[in-house]
């Protein structure tokens, strides 16, 4: 990268920095179980709501038990369940219109990434009918307060159920990008392990490995603060104890509550500190092909770690001993190498390949030139990369 944009960037990203106690983060409140969801609605005159998940998750019966006690409790209720991975402008509009004929006054996000994120920019545009969904993209564009949002996950990956993003794609532009701003964290999440024990074995896999590259990445990028090392690290502890075990069991219910707590506490982390150039590619991947986001992070996780070599090798190592992953008494360089094959042997353990198929050359300038603009600035990245360089990423994760 040129040395004029490299210090652009650089200011930019210390400028965030220097106004991060400034600015009004806060987190959801946290409920433990679907049953205290009518007690928030009355708490806040809500006697209406839309219930905005995915068919799969609605076909599994999942969203029966909330239905039903909605309705003991006299809460209407539509249900949004169009929702696809990788969530569209389209199920935005969709959910949207629902809405307002349904007459709703409360938003409850119920699934994974992709339904929290659809409910999001749906409560997004309905206080902002004005305003596009492309017209919300990147940073504090909504500045609006949403109605009552409740977040239920059932994913244990991307901790949007406290992060103030929505990750959109454009369909007819192949582009995927993040909105950013802090309307859009709930103000409530119910974080119930429950929701998550039947999810199988390959999105547990994936789902969790988002999770850990958000702790990586925030934990690496330079703006962290004492709370969000604090944060990332537990999650990696989460993880390093826990992911192979629900991987491998999914009725573990120790697994799946520390799964659950340490995709929020990434969220929590990354909220603050950012995500870095693997989300970046991963989000291209998204809008281009579709690629499932935990898989894409998974796979290109330790690629890009490698590629950040020693401008990364110092935090990393610290990670790595303050969550337990590396215990022996070695240098900075050999325990990050070391918490980077433990990445590799985590993806090979649980059948994640050390590949993407489907990646044409003749998108990658495409997808490296949307990588660029969500992450530079932005990212506080440990090495700062251009569009040519970015490039090389999806030729080194290319089968
Ligand atoms: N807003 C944020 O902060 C943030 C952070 C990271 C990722 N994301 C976005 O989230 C999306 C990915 O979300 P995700 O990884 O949670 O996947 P997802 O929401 O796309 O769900 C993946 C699949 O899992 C199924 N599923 C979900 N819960 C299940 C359960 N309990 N049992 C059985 N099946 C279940 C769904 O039906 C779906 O088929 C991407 O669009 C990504 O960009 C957002
Ligand atoms: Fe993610």
């Amino acid at each position: 990268m040129f040395v004029l944009r490299k210090i652009y960037c650089r200011v930019f990203q210390k400028a965030f920095r220097a106004a991060l106690p400034l600015l009004p983060y806060r987190k959801p409140k946290l409920l433990h179980s679907v049953r205290e969801i009518p007690g928030v609605c009355r708490k806040w005159d809500v006697d209406s709501v839309m219930l905005v998940t995915d068919a799969g998750i609605r076909s599994m019966g999942l969203t029966e038990f909330l239905e039903k006690t909605l309705e003991e409790n006299g809460i209407s209720c539509c249900v949004y369940d169009r929702t696809v991975a990788n969530p569209t402008i389209w199920n935005v509009e969709e959910a949207r219109e629902l809405y307002l004929e349904h007459g709703a006054q409360a938003i409850i996000a119920f699934g994974g990434g992709s339904s929290m994120d659809c409910a999001k920019a749906a409560g997004a545009r309905i206080v902002k009918p004005n305003q596009s969904i492309s017209q919300m993209k990147g940073l504090l564009k909504v500045h609006k307060r949403l109605p009552l949002l409740i977040a239920v996950p059932t994913t244990a990956g991307t901790g949007s159920e406290t992060t103030l993003a929505a990750v959109i794609t454009d369909s007819e532009r192949h582009y995927k990008y993040p909105i950013n701003d802090f309307s859009l964290i709930p103000l409530y999440a119910v974080l119930d392990y429950h929701e998550t024990t039947g999810l199988p074995k390959h999105i547990t896999a994936t789902t969790g490995m988002d999770a850990l590259t958000h702790a990586v990445e925030a934990y690496i990028g330079g703006s962290t603060t004492k709370e969000t090392r604090a944060m990332a690290e537990e999650a990696v502890r989460l993880i390093h104890q826990y992911l192979k075990t629900a991987y491998d069991d999914g009725q573990n219910k120790a697994a799946r509550k520390g799964m659950l707590k340490a995709a929020y506490c990434a969220g929590v982390a990354f909220t603050k500190s950012y995500v870095g150039y693997v989300h970046a590619v991963a989000h291209s991947l998204g809008g281009q092909y579709g690629t499932p986001h935990g898989l894409a992070n998974a796979v290109l996780l330790p690629i890009v770690l490698r590629m950040y070599g020693s401008y990364c090798e110092k935090k990393l190592a610290r990670l790595a001993r303050n969550s337990g992953v590396v215990d022996e008494a070695l240098g900075d360089a050999e325990t990050a190498a070391l918490f980077i094959d433990w990445i590799q042997e985590m993806n090979d353990s649980m059948g994640i390949p050390r590949r993407l198929a489907g990646i044409e050359q003749s998108d990658i300038r495409t997808m490296a030139k949307h990588a660029d603009k969500e992450g530079n600035p932005l990212y506080p990245v440990p090495k700062l990369m251009n569009r040519k360089e970015l490039e090389e990423i999806y030729y080194a994760v290319k089968e």
